[in-house]
């Protein structure tokens, strides 16, 4: 039996792995799980893991519901997924060329999503979004594009949220609009010049960190569509991380709403490396014409890895079950948490949950939340959304509802 529960965890494996990563990475710490930015109980360093659990480097076992913040999508090390890698592993992974499977990838994708009519494929989400931006701009000859206010595209300079090491021009050619707000995005295209607008990229829904999530209004979405049809601009829509958990298909397919270019990574080959760029047919020519490459780009394993992924996720029925365990896990929260006195906001799509504390200063009953379900076997993020998978289960719920009650006990405490 694990000791996924207990309370006590020792983590001294941890602390030296973070001692030697001191002294020769700079700031010792690297990735989304940062633990710099975390309450101190979090592991930075894991070991193991399998279908909704992980095991940090001390043996400690828990429930992870962030997903790894977002690539894990049917459960780690997915016997389907993992036999398709494996099998192709076998045969050849970087190789002078890509192998067959890129062929059968990108039909696939063009089969699963309405907009798209081709695929190119490169590593991370910075790397998609950077090119659709690319496609845009050189289908359309123009440089401007509008993002939202506080939207996370990636870490490449025109993109990161944070300045240091980027220099001002890199991003003099992008313009905000406020997401849900038409009339900003209008605002924003006189600013810009209408003449001038490449694209307008947005993602799905609102998931900025630190706030909370919104649904897209589908007035708004369809204002999108028309303004870039009007500019003969590109829609470009970030799907890296709600890519393939809120619909088998483009995230606005049930709002009759398709992007011109749409960038993908995360959970695509359920952990693997890789990242797509898919597109309308008009767009195709100038996808020809950016320069565009990565020593790694052509390797086989993440591609196999994700065609198996993609059948797995409909077969599964993927979207659906997630959707079940997240409206489970919601409703369970709102009621313990009534039942303990703590009011608190949930937002997003049950998939991806946000939870919140109204007057919460400096995020300390976020803060004392986590890291209490921490301690009891749950891995949840302060200030991030987190990420269901198709692997989870009534009794992960269970599991997360019980450590819990417990959390919001702890946020009664902070007041
Ligand atoms: C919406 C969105 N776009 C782009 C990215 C960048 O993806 P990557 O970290 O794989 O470069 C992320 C990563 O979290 C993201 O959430």
């Amino acid at each position: 039996m694990s000791d996924i529960a207990s309370r006590e965890k020792v983590r001294a494996l941890d602390a030296d792995l973070r001692r030697r990563a001191a002294a020769v990475i700079p700031g010792g710490m690297f990735g989304h799980m940062n633990v710099n930015r975390l309450p101190d109980a979090y592991p930075q360093f894991y070991d193991r893991s399998e279908g909704t659990r992980v095991w940090d480097v001390d043996g400690n076992e828990y429930v992870d519901f962030m997903c790894s913040f977002g690539p894990m999508i049917l459960g780690y090390r997915h016997p389907r997924v993992e036999a398709a890698a494996a099998s192709q592993a076998a045969k050849g992974d970087t190789q002078p060329g890509p192998a067959p499977c890129m062929v059968e990838l990108a039909e696939l994708l063009v089969e699963r999503v309405a907009h798209a009519d081709w695929a190119i494929f490169a590593k991370n989400g910075s790397d998609a979004t950077t090119i659709s931006l690319m496609v845009a701009r050189a289908e359309t000859g123009r440089n401007k594009v509008l993002a939202a206010t506080g939207a996370y595209h990636g870490a490449a300079p025109w993109a990161t949220l944070r300045m240091d090491g980027v220099a001002p021009e890199e991003r003099a050619n992008l313009h905000y609009y406020t997401y849900n707000d038409a009339a900003s995005v209008e605002r924003v295209i006189d600013e810009a010049g209408a003449g001038n607008v490449a694209a307008i990229i947005a993602s799905p829904f609102k998931h900025d960190a630190g706030f909370d999530q919104e649904a897209v209004d589908p007035a708004f979405a369809r204002r999108l569509r028309e303004l870039c049809d009007e500019l003969g601009a590109a829609l470009v829509h970030d799907e890296v991380r709600t890519g393939f958990r809120l619909n088998h298909g483009g995230s606005w397919e049930p709002l009759g709403v398709d992007p011109d270019l749409s960038a993908w990574s995360k959970a695509i080959a359920n952990g693997y490396p890789l990242a797509t760029v898919l597109g309308r047919g008009r767009y195709a020519e100038a996808a020809t014409r950016i320069f565009v490459t990565g020593s790694f780009w052509c390797q086989a394993v993440p591609m196999a890895a994700a065609v198996a992924t993609i059948n797995a996720l409909r077969d599964e029925d993927a979207v659906a079950v997630m959707e079940q365990v997240g409206t489970r896990l919601r409703a369970g929260l709102d009621q313990l948490a009534q039942e303990v006195g703590v009011p608190i906001r949930q937002t997003g799509p049950v998939q991806m949950p946000n939870l919140s504390f109204p007057a919460d200063e400096n995020y300390a009953k976020a803060a004392a939340f986590s890291a209490t379900m921490l301690e009891r076997g749950v891995i949840v993020h302060p200030r991030h959304n987190w990420f269901l998978s198709a692997a989870h289960d009534d009794g992960d719920v269970d599991r997360f509802l019980e450590a819990a009650q417990h959390g919001l006990e702890a946020v009664l405490g902070c007041d």
